[in-house]
């Protein structure tokens, strides 16, 4: 009974130092398992005499009662704990600061058609748009191309097999602003145009802007004036605007415009393949016969057209030097014109 006492003392002190549910369990099997000590020592009473039986089963017994009873509590403790400090190791503190997100941002393409919106905005035009599947009217006819007019291999045209096709410059819209609002008229219409051309240089789709006033008496010079305050401001600082004699079917006199280099400021670079001048943009005065097409009589109104690449005026604008970083979706690029 001596070694009872000590053995339930052990057994406590084994219980009280259980840091796990593991732990415990391994101290309750080898107290009260199968072969635990004091299962054992219950075994053992049969081979008592009779008279001392009584008494020391009740004895081991009380042992027992007390070692389960300290299991359970130490059980109870221990579960408590694991909870506490699952609790702890999965806290959330929702005050902390979040990590951010990066912000998108709008494409330089994007970017340069709002700001040549903006600006012409400024200067009393509206914005107009069309349809990227066109017929051949607006594409072509009503812009004094007919069908067998040799611009019209010069465009590239996608077709469909109905003959419609994709646009292939925003001219068009000209015909149809005027077709829905008549004269006279002030407007610009930017967007995708296409052409079935793909190199370094040539994109199949691409940007372009396009101007039409028509008013009684508009002239060269009122082109002359708002191109050259469209270019001051969009590269913000006056240039030097060249117009060169050229040719489109739509336009009569028609010129080409150049100016001076925004990356040498016209000394000469290889941007500018060291004339010191780069062409932005095709006008001209509207011919007669595309008013006419639009049922606008040519002896009452005249006007100005223009015709612009967006991508190319971004190029010029952000000095980007190679076409294609435009179209290849390149986070890289892209994120440097949104910082700040
Ligand atoms: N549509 C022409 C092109 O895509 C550009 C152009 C030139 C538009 C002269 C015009 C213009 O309105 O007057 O090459």
């Amino acid at each position: 009974m001596k070694d009872l006492e000590a053995l339930v003392g052990r057994t406590l002190d084994a219980i009280a130092a259980s840091t796990d549910r593991a732990a415990l369990e391994a101290v309750r099997v080898a107290a009260l398992g199968r072969k635990g000590t004091i299962t054992e020592l219950l075994k053992s009473l049969g081979a008592l005499p009779a008279t001392q039986r009584k008494a020391a089963g009740a004895t081991i017994n009380d042992a027992k009662r007390a070692v389960t009873a300290a299991l359970e509590t130490r059980r109870v403790e221990l579960e408590a704990a694991e909870l506490e400090s699952s609790l702890r190791s999965g806290a959330l503190d929702v005050t902390l600061p979040g990590r951010g997100q990066a912000g998108g941002g709008l494409h330089p393409v994007t970017r340069t058609r709002l700001r040549i919106e903006a600006i012409f905005r400024q200067a009393g035009f509206t914005v107009a748009a069309g349809p990227e599947v066109e017929d051949d009217f607006h594409n072509f006819g009503a812009l004094n191309i007919p069908p067998d007019h040799p611009a019209r291999a010069m465009h590239d045209t996608f077709y469909f097999g109905d003959g419609r096709l994709l646009r292939t410059h925003t001219s068009p819209v000209q015909i149809r602003a005027m077709q829905r609002q008549g004269v006279p008229i002030r407007v610009i219409a930017p967007g995708p145009v296409y052409r079935r051309d793909s190199d370094v240089t040539h994109s199949p789709m691409f940007h372009q802007v396009e101007g039409l006033v028509i008013d009684r008496d508009i002239s060269l010079a009122h082109l002359k004036g708002v191109l050259t305050g469209f270019v001051a401001q969009f590269f913000e600082r006056p240039r030097a605007l060249r117009f060169r004699a050229s040719y489109f079917p739509f336009t009569e006199p028609s010129a080409e415009v150049d100016i001076q280099c925004v990356l040498c400021d016209g000394a000469g670079c290889r941007v500018c393949k060291q004339s010191g001048w780069i062409e932005i943009l095709g006008c001209g005065m509207v011919h007669p016969n595309v008013l006419t097409a639009c049922g606008v009589d040519p002896e009452g109104w005249q006007g100005y057209a223009f015709g612009m690449g967006i991508e190319r005026a971004a190029m010029l604008r952000y000095a980007v030097n190679d076409l294609r970083l435009f179209f290849d979706n390149d986070l890289r690029f892209l994120a440097q014109f949104n910082r700040g």
